[in-house]
């Protein structure tokens, strides 16, 4: 069943002594709720949090994978190493490795097959630039990139699966998505997972927005009926912050 479901992607910042601290710091003002709440950290700061989240309900998450399970990938983490250290869910497509790192429909694709073969829950990252947007392109190009991602995927595992609606140019420029924009995206995309499924299925699936969310606007976003959740940036950095908008 949906739940709400708040993530901070830490991108490439903070060190494994930051990473503790922003821990050590955000337990001590955490409250476990029906709230899911995620910290997706850089890969070398995953044991440490692995330590300080323990028994607190904190999820893990990893913000890339290889969708190999081994093999010569010089540089690459698979998803048997993320799943040892207790990582549950793990971004994929974020738009910022779409445009840096040639992350294309089709790894995302297999990254999420992957991920969920191993019970690790994929947040597949979706959305358009500004150019898409002011061409009027995002409804039919956020649609098709959801059914590429979902290509082969079977309905008991998409139900699984989290979708997270970034727009581009709401990233990191401190512009968001209106919550009428952000919600109407996010219920193109549910519509596409009824086409690509049923009901039941697209009914089940998490869909947060992401883009530019901070305390001041998330309540108005997290209101919006087709929005789960949010998948923050730069505002998931300082616990204070941070917690704000899990608390909404
Ligand atoms: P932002 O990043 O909140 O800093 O805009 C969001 C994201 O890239 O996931």
């Amino acid at each position: 069943m949906r739940y709400p479901f708040i993530a901070g992607n830490w991108k490439m910042y903070k060190t494994t002594a930051e990473a503790r601290a922003f821990a050590r710091e955000f337990k001590k003002i955490y409250q476990s709720s029906d709230v899911k709440v995620a910290i997706f950290a850089p890969f070398t700061q995953l044991t440490a949090l692995a330590e300080e989240f323990k028994g607190t309900g904190i999820c893990l998450g990893a913000q890339n994978v290889h969708y190999e399970r081994e093999g010569a990938f010089t540089g690459e983490i698979s998803v048997p190493m993320l799943r040892e250290i207790g990582v549950e869910y793990c971004i994929v497509g974020h738009s910022e490795r779409r445009q840096y790192f040639n992350e294309s429909d089709e790894t995302v694709n297999r990254k999420a097959k992957a991920l969920l073969e191993a019970g690790i829950t994929p947040v597949i990252c979706v959305g358009e630039n500004l150019y898409q947007r002011e061409h009027n392109y995002q409804d039919k190009l956020v649609a098709e990139q959801v059914a590429n991602a979902m290509e082969g995927i079977p309905a008991e595992d998409a139900a699984k699966v989290v979708i997270a609606y970034e727009p581009i140019w709401a990233i990191g420029t401190g512009r968001t998505a209106t919550p009428i924009q952000a919600n109407h995206m996010c219920k193109v995309i549910r519509d596409e997972l009824e086409e690509i499924y049923d009901e039941e299925t697209a009914d089940k699936i998490v869909i947060q927005y992401g883009g530019s969310v901070k305390p001041e606007n998330a309540s108005e976003i997290l209101n919006m009926e087709e929005i789960d959740g949010a998948l923050v940036g730069g505002a998931s950095l300082e616990p204070l912050k941070f917690i704000e908008i899990v608390n909404f």
